[in-house]
């Protein structure tokens, strides 16, 4: 089913310069990048985008990670391109994804939370998640209507 996404790179992939490669990756697999911007995140943002987490232990380091320099927000269009972008990314747990995927690559071995990049992991959120870095697309939609 034709889709869209929402992926970011975050800052350590940022700092690891792999813009270029994740969009290799995400054009060998039929997608298309059709939005691309560097940010610099707020902590409103990030408690927005990671609410599911905010309980968690490891938060206060996920925020200032995601905080620790600018992050490169994508939007990802194609069939299926949700699911196909979750698996170009691999697991959550760095170590534990595997070769040949972005995290399983790049990512830092040693703990889960610099594993490069954010994927949406649902249509729905991935509406969600477009509306919440990409506001100014959505204004746009609401003036032509
Ligand atoms: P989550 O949404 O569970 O994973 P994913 O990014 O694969 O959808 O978690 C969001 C981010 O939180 C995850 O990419 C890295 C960070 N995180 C940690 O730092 N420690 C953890 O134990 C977990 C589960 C996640
Ligand atoms: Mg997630």
């Amino acid at each position: 089913m034709e889709e869209r996404t929402y992926a970011m790179l975050k800052p350590d992939g940022v700092r690891k310069q792999l813009l270029d490669e994740v969009i290799k990756r995400f054009e060998n697999a039929d997608l298309k990048v059709s939005h691309v911007k560097e940010m610099v995140l707020d902590e409103e943002i990030v408690k927005q985008h990671y609410a599911h987490l905010l309980d968690k232990p490891f938060y206060p380091t996920l925020e200032s990670f995601m905080l620790s320099g600018p992050v490169i927000a994508m939007i990802v269009e194609g069939d299926n391109a949700v699911s196909k972008v979750r698996e170009l990314m691999g697991a959550t747990d760095s170590k534990e994804a595997l070769p040949g995927t972005i995290r399983g690559d790049y990512g830092d071995k040693t703990c889960c939370t610099y594993n490069i990049i954010h994927g949406s992991d649902s249509v729905h959120n991935a509406e969600v998640e477009i509306h919440r870095f990409y506001p100014e697309l959505t204004k746009e939609k609401q003036k032509i209507r």
